[in-house]
């Protein structure tokens, strides 16, 4: 295997507690994963040597939130919002029927260019979800182009209960015949737990029944309202709250009690003109923080994670260290990964080299393109 020496790193923020951020560092890769992280000057020699000429190098982000494969777009729904109309659930439907309509080669095509974006953005880790397609045929293909690209898919059969359906026969068939369908192709199970989407005794049972496949939970909480979606995720032991725009002080604390992550989805309140979620009061009651793209064609189409981080700290009154913890080892967290998300020895050889002298300024220089290089498993890829 070639190893590798990265010299010229002016800031290396590990996301580490024995390393968290050095200066003039280096780090050497063998294959997919990373086996020295320290000084440069007591770096081992290598095979081949890569100077970065003093840029900052942080893990690549993990973006534990998305929605990519689908037809379409709803851009028209989102000038009529930006003049005041407000974001709902039903707006699902409209993809749903592009979705179905598509072929694979055209759903493979739509998310390869958004999965090229992400890469850009400096996303090395991606999770993406079904929920466009609302029939068996459509959900279980919806996964299986998925699974080709990522092995972070997750099912969200439960996403809207589909135009024309009955309610009960819906959720029998989400926790019947579809959930037999996608589970070979699907990590995890996910619910739309909402007002216009699915109710808490729905989403108990569909999460229930999801985990009895053999799926991890996940969840939609408290994204338009304050509902019961939080307690139900730290209830059953989900990884992940994921919007948990609306909360309670119990909310809060239950969140900060679990190991479930609050996942905070920031280009979704922009783009949907929403107040933003309570991260301060989060971190401060001890809570584990995650920030995702939420990436999808109606409540934010954005792969942007830089801006994530920004608004992050811009509107959320997060530290720039802590957006860029949240967007890499907090992202891990939520997918219950432990080879991503950080630099040291032993992880996976993904990283993000910015063309600037610190993390900071993500957030100080919001728009800026600064990610200069992108490496996942020990090579350049952007
Ligand atoms: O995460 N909340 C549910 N799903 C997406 C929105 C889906 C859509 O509007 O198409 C979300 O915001
Ligand atoms: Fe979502």
């Amino acid at each position: 295997m070639t190893t590798t020496l990265v010299t010229g790193i002016g800031l290396l923020a590990t996301q580490t507690d024995e390393h968290g951020e050095l200066r003039d560092a280096a780090l050497v890769v063998d294959g997919d994963f990373v086996t020295y992280v320290g000084p440069a000057s007591g770096a081992p020699d290598a095979d081949e040597r890569v100077d970065l000429g003093g840029g900052t190098v942080l893990p690549g982000f993990v973006d534990s939130h998305a929605h990519l494969v689908f037809a379409g777009d709803r851009a028209e729904e989102f000038a009529a919002r930006m003049s005041g109309q407000a974001y709902a659930a039903g707006g699902i439907r409209t993809t749903v029927a592009a979705t179905r309509a598509a072929s694979d080669g055209e759903l493979r095509a739509n998310l390869a260019r958004l999965a090229d974006e992400l890469l850009h953005a400096g996303v090395t880790t991606f999770e993406t979800k079904s929920g466009y397609g609302l029939d068996v045929a459509t959900e279980q293909r919806s996964l299986r182009i998925a699974r080709e690209v990522t092995p972070e898919t997750t099912y969200l059969g439960a996403h809207v209960v589909p135009a024309g359906a009955d309610r009960a026969a819906y959720v029998d068939l989400v926790c019947g015949e579809m959930l037999d369908a996608c589970a070979p192709s699907a990590r995890w199970v996910d619910v739309f737990c909402e007002v216009g989407a699915f109710d808490a005794d729905e989403t108990r049972h569909i999460l229930k029944a999801g985990t009895d496949a053999g799926l991890e939970a996940r969840l939609h909480a408290n994204q338009l309202t304050e509902s019961e979606g939080v307690q139900i995720a730290v209830e059953l032991g989900a990884a992940s709250a994921d919007h948990c725009t609306h909360l309670t002080s119990a909310d809060i604390d239950a969140l900060a009690a679990s190991d479930t992550v609050a996942t905070l989805l920031p280009l979704v309140e922009f783009s949907t003109r929403s107040p933003y979620p309570p991260a301060r009061a989060l971190l401060d009651a001890g809570a584990t923080v995650a920030i995702a793209t939420d990436c999808n064609p109606g409540s934010g189409f954005s792969t942007a994670m830089p801006l994530a981080i920004a608004l992050a700290v811009r509107e959320m009154r997060m530290t720039p260290a802590e957006a860029v913890r949240a967007a890499t080892v907090g992202g891990a967290k939520a997918l219950r990964r432990n080879d991503i998300g950080w630099l040291g020895v032993g992880a996976r050889a993904d990283l993000v080299v910015l063309d600037a002298p610190s993390y900071i300024h993500l957030a100080y220089r919001p728009g800026v393109p600064l990610i200069s290089q992108v490496w996942r498993n020990g090579r350049r890829v952007a």
